[in-house]
């Protein structure tokens, strides 16, 4: 079954066709990234217009891609749409185009969380790679821990089976990818913040390991929870996060410090490694929790090189297997809502058709 995805829901005009939830056929994916760099964040007006405009030239070479790399005849059965979270003036788009699509090429449209959809790239590979080098099938890796850490989410799910999804934990306030950005804001390093820290920290940490210096990183906040608050979210307080407190803890240590360009490297380094060990404790203390068979990741952040590290090192302590996802899959993409789909489309239904965007849409609720 060829699904065709399709993904607006924040700074990426994105579509792809994936056969059986697994193969990737064809992924195009425009970043509007140079176009928010100026106000050092999304800007929801210049997404939403960036969209209108790329969408059906994005929609188009997908689909060239697809006619190359099948035989002739081949066809779409089903479109998928993220219909949220996300900002609304972006989803908009991707849901009236993938309507449109579906009407025109009479197949059925699916609804696809954008979260879950996150949860199944690390299961995605590409038309064409080793068969030996696949990743595993996710059913047979339940029950798993998710965690999906991006710029708009930072959540611990449990699967209990493949498809079922629920939230056990989050952050309260700002997801990782914002603390990251928002950072890199403060300091000046422009944006996306996330893979600009990781550079910096990275050869702050390699230089001082190579003179065989001792590091000596600045002990900021590791995301710990105001007592009461995780509570009133109806979640346990060890699986929440909260990233206000880190970034003042910057701010303050700015203010009061006046960093020299030369001491950002620390700087960063450290901010990155609070953000690492708060993502690190909540990750344990789930897997305390339940016995899982896999750790299964995904998101942008994913990406930072000291979290994979980190991920790893926890995973092979609790003897299951981290699944992460190709690089080019841990950002947004067409390819994981149309795999997510798939999946999904006998739980969901086929009836996309009237659906609305749904900007705050949870992992595990139903449309
Ligand atoms: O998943 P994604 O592309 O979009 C959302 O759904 O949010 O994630 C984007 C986020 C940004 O906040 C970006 O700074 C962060 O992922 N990011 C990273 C790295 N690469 C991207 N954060 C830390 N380290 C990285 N290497
Ligand atoms: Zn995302």
């Amino acid at each position: 079954m060829n699904i065709l995805g399709i993904e607006t829901s924040c700074d990426e005009t994105a579509a792809a066709v994936v056969a059986d939830g697994r193969e990737v056929i064809a992924n195009e994916v425009y970043t509007q990234i140079p176009l928010h760099i100026p106000y050092g964040g999304v800007v929801p007006e210049i997404a939403s217009r960036a969209h209108i405009e790329k969408i059906p030239v994005v929609i188009r070479r997908t689909m060239e891609q697809f006619k190359a790399n099948t035989p002739a005849g081949a066809k779409i059965d089903a479109v998928a749409v993220t219909y949220g979270p996300g900002l609304a003036p972006a989803l908009i788009v991707g849901l009236n185009a993938a309507k449109g699509l579906a009407l025109s090429l009479k197949v059925p449209l699916f609804g696809v969380n954008h979260m879950e959809a996150h949860l199944h790239t690390p299961f995605l590979y590409d038309r064409g790679d080793e068969p030996g080098m696949l990743p595993p099938a996710p059913e047979s890796l339940m029950p798993a821990l998710g965690l999906a850490v991006s710029g708009g989410h930072t959540c611990w799910i449990d699967m209990p089976e493949y498809g079922r999804y629920e939230i056990v934990g989050q952050t309260l306030d700002d997801a990782a990818g914002e603390a990251f950005d928002k950072a890199a804001k403060l300091l000046g390093l422009g944006y996306p913040g996330g893979p600009k820290i990781d550079k910096l920290a990275q050869e702050f940490l390699s230089n001082a390991a190579g003179r065989g210096e001792k590091i000596d990183l600045i002990k900021f906040p590791q995301g710990r929870v105001r007592e009461g608050v995780a509570e009133l979210a109806g979640l346990p307080a060890e699986l929440c996060v909260s990233f206000s407190g880190l970034k003042t803890a910057l701010l303050r240590h700015v203010q009061k410090t006046s960093p020299a360009q030369d001491e950002i490297p620390r700087i960063v380094a450290s901010y990155q490694e609070a953000i690492v060990e708060a993502i690190a404790t909540r990750t344990r203390n789930a897997l305390k929790r339940r016995s899982y068979r896999a750790l299964v990741v995904g998101g942008g952040v994913s990406l930072n090189s000291r979290i994979r590290r980190s991920l790893k090192e926890i995973a092979e302590r609790s003897q299951i297997p981290l699944l992460l996802a190709k690089p080019k899959y841990c950002g947004d993409n067409g390819a994981m809502i149309a795999a997510m789909a798939y999946y999904r489309r006998n739980l969901t239904g086929a009836d996309a058709m009237g659906a609305d965007v749904r900007p705050s849409l949870e992992a595990g609720e139903e449309p």
